[in-house]
């Protein structure tokens, strides 16, 4: 069975990597897009156009499922890729949900990217699952970049998780793929204090469940 799998960088590589693990016996296909990352900044309809012929390609090699692997285009596009293309898609986007049922200060903190945290799904997810929270989102504008050119700024990510750990956040959201390349920072960084969340193992299952009617 082929999969693809998608993310504008190289976030999408850590969660195909996760997937070979625990599914070695698939086929994965990643591509990304590297003319265009990050899209972290960009708007959907412009996003749309990068990877509607992009997501044509894995369906034209045999993907059964595509695996959006990247919280932008999910939290701004799924329903339109739902629309445009019959194959299952599998996606991520921020775990808001998870996180404001195990915070026990009552506060959380949303790392994602510019046009994630200004689109109307995230904010139904903060609607639905986190009204009685407060959500710290922190400026990671530019996480994207640095963790493309390899020049992750430990003293930049350190003030930001620094930051919400003194408005009392107890539970890190990651809610962009490229931040998967930096958790290992960012759990040493919580310590004891907060716990990090992402997607990866969740997805797996979602995946399992999307591929046992196909195979
Ligand atoms: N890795 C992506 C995400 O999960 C996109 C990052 C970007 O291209 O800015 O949101």
């Amino acid at each position: 069975m082929k999969v693809g799998v998608f993310d504008s960088g190289i976030g999408g590589l850590s969660v195909a990597k996760a997937i070979k693990k625990a599914l070695p016996e698939l086929e994965i296909s990643f591509k990304n897009d590297p003319d265009h990352v990050p899209y972290g900044s960009r708007q959907p309809d412009a996003i749309f156009r990068f990877i509607e012929p992009i997501f044509q390609s894995f369906i034209d090699e045999g993907c059964q499922v595509i695996v959006v692997a990247c919280n932008t285009v999910t939290t701004t596009l799924i329903s339109r890729l739902r629309e445009r293309f019959e194959v299952p898609l599998v996606a991520v986007e921020p775990m808001v949900k998870p996180a404001a049922k195990l915070t026990k200060t009552g506060v959380i903190a949303v790392c994602a990217t510019p046009t994630t945290l200004a689109s109307a799904r995230y904010a139904e997810l903060k609607r639905d699952y986190a009204a009685d929270v407060t959500v710290i989102e922190p400026d990671c504008s530019d996480w994207t970049r640095m963790i493309e050119a390899g020049e992750v700024d430990q003293a930049h990510i350190a003030e930001r998780i620094n930051s919400a750990l003194e408005q009392n956040a107890d539970v890190i959201v990651l809610g962009c793929t490229h931040y998967h390349w930096i958790e290992a920072e960012i759990k040493t960084l919580a310590g004891n204090r907060a716990t990090v969340m992402q997607p990866e193992s969740a997805l797996i299952r979602q995946l399992q469940r999307v591929l046992a009617p196909l195979s």
